[in-house]
């Protein structure tokens, strides 16, 4: 089982789409495992961003993911990075695929609505960057064996 990391970016707590968007990882058989309401402060933004820090975007980058509160969240299942980056859909909203969160509820390109870290290596990190220890949960849920074949021992 891995962890991600998924940020609802500024733009979707304003929009109100926070909860439409849990609901599609939660429908998906995902489990969150961690969730909180932040304003991210300019240094965690800096952080999590450095490797953009030599890009023309990075600025503005910065200033709209401080802009306004957001919701991480902490989301558990087989292959999850993988899962929810292909449930996010591509970057920019004006080329992501009808069907993904980037693709059904927004069109801009900068305002993308959704981060999900991208490797093993990205989770680890950006989840001890956004949460504390003891926030990320690991609790069973009565349905597991509904949601995966665990007839073999692991989860399918
Ligand atoms: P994220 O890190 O937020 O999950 O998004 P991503 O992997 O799909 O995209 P990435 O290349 O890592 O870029 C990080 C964020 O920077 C903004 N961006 N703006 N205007 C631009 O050319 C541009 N390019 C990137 C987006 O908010 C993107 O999610
Ligand atoms: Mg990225």
């Amino acid at each position: 089982m891995e962890t991600t990391l998924i940020i609802l970016k500024p733009d979707a707590v304003q929009r109100g789409l926070m909860g439409q968007i849990m609901t599609r990882f939660e429908n998906k058989g995902l489990q969150i495992v961690g969730a909180k309401l932040m304003q991210i402060s300019q240094d965690l933004a800096a952080t999590h961003y450095e490797a953009h820090k030599e890009r023309p975007f990075y600025p503005s980058l910065v200033k709209f993911m401080t802009s306004s509160p957001v919701m991480v969240l902490a989301i558990r299942g087989n292959n999850a990075i993988a899962v929810c980056r292909k449930m996010m859909g591509a970057t920019f909203g004006s080329n992501a695929e009808a069907g993904t969160i980037r693709g059904d509820f927004g069109v801009s390109n900068s305002f993308n609505l959704i981060h999900g870290s991208d490797s093993a290596e990205a989770a680890e990190r950006e989840l001890g960057l956004f949460f504390n220890d003891g926030e990320v949960l690991s609790y069973d849920r009565a349905i597991e064996g509904w949601v995966y074949d665990m007839s073999g021992g692991q989860p399918e």
